[in-house]
């Protein structure tokens, strides 16, 4: 039996850009899926919220045209034509992730693969009727919907009362009122589609602010914002049953019922710790995520974990990076993953970004930091743009080093924007060389250059 070099256990986003870079290296790859390439991001996640949420938008413009002297009546959104579309271009996406593992000459098999045992030759995966053998393992299982130990749960769950996203993003016919559990990333995107597509949205959140740790005072602008468009949220509430009603909430002691006819699961994800067999050759896990260092290694010498799965930063573009890195490890290439320097984004309109740094976080580490913020309204072409905006750009500055270590951005665009802020804070360039370089005018991203200059 031939040896490979690499078996890859699924084919999401850190799976298969691990075979894809390691193919690219001449290693001998095989990778292993079990329903379809592309993982919850292509299938399930990213990729079809975004076709979502961009038929939002499209509607709410033309909805709202008047005062940009657009008069639109009569405009309305077709939910069968939007999943559709968003149907189409999973495949489209899904079928590209197949052909680049074709072209880089990577086997994909469409099977449950297992790690068995170790042998002398390497890794024996089981999958199937078949056995492999392989020098290297990336672990790549991604991750699935928490479901909350609130009573109730399992049963409107049965009912279809109760679904998770990956069920909201198949229905054709929306609810008339929708209560959302958690107002994280998962939560806000929803409720921003939801109700710009006429739905009644309460979102129900146990904690004092939306989209968790990001920035707290962008975090109360976006929830004014989305309030403004006719979210409703019951901040500080807890819940604590689900029944036919709705959910029953509870805030210091007293309960609040928010009525739903379908209520949405999203507080979190979980790493998928059973089935690739990573408990036959003792890799650690602690807490229900696979322990793994800066080089992505597990405690078991030769089998790596990207994505989900190690739980440090569940986004489609670590798990990317992460499976860059662990490659590198392989072939004994110098590299490491820093988490601090990777973006988060929430695509509500106005969208959410940030990077590094909160100035609590920031504060709670005790690094001496100096802030700046300006409104986007500072920027032209956000004026022209934007006929009521409230977007904000918060930029954090160590001055001991005189280099930013965070940004925070809500704004249109700031998803395409942030990339770049998180270049220059990985490669320490401090705010007074920041300070020569130009930006294009007019663009919204120009409001960052004006919020350097006030550091
Ligand atoms: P999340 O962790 O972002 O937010 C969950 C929220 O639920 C928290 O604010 C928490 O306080 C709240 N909560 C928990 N239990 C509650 C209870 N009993 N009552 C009321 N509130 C409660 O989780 P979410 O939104 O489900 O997202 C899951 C994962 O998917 C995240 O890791 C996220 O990074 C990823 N994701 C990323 C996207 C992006 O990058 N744009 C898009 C969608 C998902």
């Amino acid at each position: 039996m031939d040896i490979l070099d690499l078996i890859v256990i699924g084919g999401g986003p850190a799976g298969y850009l691990a075979a894809q870079r390691a193919a690219e290296s001449g290693m001998k790859v095989l990778l292993f899926e079990k329903k379809k390439l592309g993982g919850v991001c292509l299938n399930e996640g990213c990729v079809p919220t975004k076709t979502l949420l961009n038929s939002a938008k499209i509607f709410d413009h033309a909805k709202n045209g008047q005062a940009y002297g657009v008069m639109a009546r009569g405009v309305t959104m077709d939910t069968k034509t939007v999943l559709q579309r968003k149907n189409k271009v999973i495949q489209m996406l899904v079928s590209g992730v197949g052909m680049t593992m074709k072209k880089n000459k990577i086997k994909v098999v469409y099977e449950r693969a297992e790690v068995i045992e170790k042998t002398k030759e390497g890794f024996l995966v089981e999958a199937g009727a078949e056995r492999y053998t392989a020098k290297y393992i990336l672990a790549a299982p991604g991750s699935e919907t928490l479901i909350p130990p609130i009573p109730g749960v399992a049963k409107a769950l049965e009912s279809g009362l109760a679904i998770t996203s990956r069920e909201l993003l198949e229905l054709e016919e929306l609810p008339g009122h929708l209560a959302v559990i958690g107002a994280g990333v998962i939560g806000l995107e929803m409720a921003a589609y939801c109700c710009t597509a006429g739905v009644k949205v309460t979102v129900v959140e146990m904690l004092d602010k939306v989209a968790g740790s990001m920035d707290a005072r962008l975090s109360k602008i976006l929830q004014k914002e989305l309030e403004k468009k006719g979210v409703s949220f019951l901040m500080g509430h807890k819940v604590t049953e689900v029944n036919s009603h709705g959910l029953v909430c509870e805030k210091n002691g007293e309960t609040k019922l928010a009525e739903a006819d379908k209520i949405l699961l999203s507080i979190g994800r979980k790493p998928v710790m059973e089935g690739c067999g990573l408990e036959h050759i003792g890799v650690a896990a602690k807490h229900g995520r696979v322990v793994t260092d800066q080089h992505l290694c597990t405690s078991a010498e030769g089998i790596y974990a990207a994505g989900d799965v190690n739980g440090k930063m569940m986004l489609a573009h670590t798990a990317y990076r992460e499976s860059e890195v662990a490659v590198h490890h392989m072939l004994g290439i110098e590299d490491e993953i820093n988490y601090q320097t990777i973006p988060s984004v929430i695509y509500t309109f106005p969208e959410f970004a940030g990077i590094g740094e909160t100035e609590e976080s920031a504060r709670e580490k005790g690094l001496a930091v100096k802030t700046a913020e300006l409104p986007m309204a500072y920027s032209g072409r956000y004026v022209a743009e934007n006929a009521d905006g409230n977007g904000l750009c918060r930029l954090i500055m160590d001055q001991e080093t005189g280099c930013l270590v965070g940004a925070h951005l809500l704004g249109p665009y700031v998803s395409e924007m942030i990339w770049g802020i998180a270049a220059l804070i990985d490669q320490k360039v401090s705010v007074e060389e920041l300070k020569k370089s130009v930006f294009p005018h007019p663009s919204v991203s120009e409001i960052i250059r004006e919020t350097i200059f006030k550091l």
